[in-house]
C-alpha cells in the first residue's frame, strides 16, 4: 500500500478481519544490530537496545529521577475483610516534591497465608470505588469523570458517593484474599492526571520537563508501578519476589511497560489493554496508532506520532516489547464485545512472541489460532478470549487465580 493509503486507512476502525492488508512482522530472533539470536545470552546482550528502541519510539525514555522516598502507614486494620484481611495504606511521598500529592497504596494481606505473592496495579476511580469498604480513604485528585454521574466525581473530584461504584474494571478483594493472594493497588491519577496538559501537574511538570513529548503519561505510571514495588519491598507481611503486574485497558499498557522495564515484577497479566499494549501495531484492526495518539496525545511519546500512515517503518511491534518480558510468565485476555482492542491482535502478539520464550525453555500456548469464546489456553503463556464487554471482571479474575496459584507461585 502507498503512504497515502496506509494512512487514510489508520484514521479510521477497521472490524473486518478479511480486510486487513498484508503485514510482515519484525523477526523476533534478529538483534537490534542485524545478527541471528540462537540463545538466551544473546537475546540478553540485545535486550537492552530492543528496550530503548521501545523507549525512544513509543513510551518516551524514563529519566533518573533521584529523590529520597518517604512511606507513610496512613492506617492499618487487623481485622478487614470480614475479619480475613490485614489493611494497610500507606502513602509514599518524594522529598523533592512535594507539590505531588504523592502515592496512596491500599493493600490488603490475606491472614491465612505468610508472605502471599501480590498482584499489583493502578485503578480508574481511586481505592475507594473499589469496594465497600468504608475505612479506604477517598481520593483528592483530579479525575476523568467516567460514569458522568454528578453524585459521584463533580469538578473532576471524587464524591463520597463513588465508593464501591467502579465502573470500568474491578479488584474483588475478597476473592483474592480467599485464594491466598495479597493485593496492592493506587489510583492512577496520583502520578499524573489523565488529561493532554495533566503533565503540568503531574510528575513531568514536577520534575521540569519543559514539553511532553519526550517522555509520556504511560511512562510515568508505569514509573508509578514501580515505586509501589520499591515499598512492597519494604513490607515484611508480603512476598515481592512474587509481585504480578497487572492492568485493564489503559492501565494494561501502562502495567506491560512497567513490566518490560522493571524486572523485579515477576508476572505481567495484561486484561484488554488493546493499542498500545498487547494488540499488534501493524494490524488493521480495531484502534490504530493514528487514531490513539489523536485522541490522547499525552499518553506516548512525540515520535510515536511520526509513524502516521507509515507504521510499517517502526523497526518493532508489539510481539517484541513481550518477548522483553521472557523468561517471567504472562497472560494475555481479550474480550468479544470489545473489538477496539484487537482481540486477535493481541492473541497474535503473545503467540509471536514464543521464540524467544523458547530460548529459554518455556512452552508457548499450545494453539496456532485464537481459541473459541471462555477458552482459556496455555501455562506459562496464556491467553483467554472471554464472551462479554470491555471490563476486568470475575472470570477474568478467576483465570488470574488459577494462574497465579499454578505458575507464578508454583
Ligand atoms: C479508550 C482508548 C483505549 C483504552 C481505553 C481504556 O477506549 O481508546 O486505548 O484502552 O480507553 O482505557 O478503557
Amino acid at each position: 500500500l502507498s503512504l497515502i493509503s496506509q494512512s487514510m486507512l489508520a484514521q479510521n476502525a477497521n472490524y473486518d478481519e478479511a480486510k486487513i492488508p498484508p503485514y510482515t512482522l519484525p523477526d523476533i530472533l534478529t538483534g537490534v544490530n542485524k545478527t541471528k539470536i540462537s540463545n538466551a545470552k544473546q537475546w540478553e546482550a540485545n535486550r537492552p537496545a530492543l528496550l530503548q528502541l521501545f523507549a525512544e519510539n513509543v513510551y518516551g525514555v524514563t529519566p533518573t529521577i533521584s529523590t529520597k522516598q518517604r512511606f507513610k502507614v496512613l492506617e492499618t486494620n487487623n481485622n478487614a475483610l470480614s475479619g480475613k484481611a490485614i489493611r494497610k495504606q500507606i502513602l509514599i511521598t518524594f522529598d523533592d516534591y512535594p507539590q505531588l500529592s504523592g502515592i496512596n497504596l491500599l493493600i490488603y494481606i490475606p491472614k491465612h497465608v505468610k508472605k502471599p505473592p501480590v498482584f499489583v496495579g493502578l485503578n480508574f476511580e481511586g481505592n475507594q470505588s473499589l469496594g465497600n469498604d468504608p475505612a479506604v480513604l477517598l481520593t483528592q485528585n483530579w479525575m476523568v469523570d467516567f460514569q458522568k454521574n454528578p453524585e459521584r466525581v463533580r469538578d473532576h473530584r471524587a464524591l463520597e458517593a463513588l465508593r464501591g461504584n467502579a465502573v470500568v474494571e474491578s479488584w474483588p478483594a475478597e476473592a483474592i484474599i480467599d485464594k491466598g493472594f495479597a493485593m496492592a493497588t493506587a489510583y492512577y491519577g496520583d502520578i499524573e492526571p489523565d488529561y493532554a496538559e495533566g503533565w503540568k501537574i503531574g510528575l513531568r511538570g514536577a520534575i521540569g520537563m519543559a514539553d511532553d513529548q519526550k517522555w509520556s503519561a504511560m511512562g510515568a505510571w508505569a514509573w508509578q508501578l514501580s515505586r509501589m514495588l520499591d515499598y512492597l519491598e519494604t513490607d515484611a507481611d508480603i512476598n515481592s519476589k512474587k509481585a504480578i503486574v497487572i492492568g485493564h485497558s489503559r492501565l494494561g499498557k501502562a502495567a506491560f511497560w512497567a513490566a518490560v522495564q522493571d524486572q523485579r515484577f515477576a508476572a505481567f497479566i495484561s486484561n484488554e489493554s488493546g493499542e498500545g499494549g498487547a494488540a499488534l501495531k501493524r494490524r488493521w484492526y480495531g484502534e490504530t496508532h493514528e487514531i490513539i495518539n489523536k485522541n490522547f496525545p499525552h499518553w506516548f511519546s512525540g515520535k510515536y506520532k511520526t509513524y502516521s500512515g507509515n507504521i510499517a517503518s517502526l523497526p518493532f511491534d508489539q510481539h517484541q516489547l513481550f518477548a522483553l518480558i521472557a523468561p517471567r510468565p504472562v497472560y494475555v485476555s481479550s474480550a468479544e464485545g470489545d473489538q477496539w482492542a484487537d482481540p486477535n491482535g493481541e492473541f497474535l502478539s503473545l503467540k509471536n512472541a514464543e521464540p524467544v520464550f523458547a530460548l529459554y525453555g518455556k512452552k508457548g500456548l499450545g494453539v496456532d489460532a485464537q481459541p473459541p469464546v471462555n477458552t482459556p489456553v496455555g501455562s506459562h503463556l496464556r491467553y483467554h478470549y472471554r464472551s462479554g464487554k470491555h471490563d476486568m471482571n470475575a472470570y477474568d479474575w478467576e483465570q488470574y487465580l488459577k494462574f497465579a496459584a499454578e505458575v507464578v507461585n508454583k
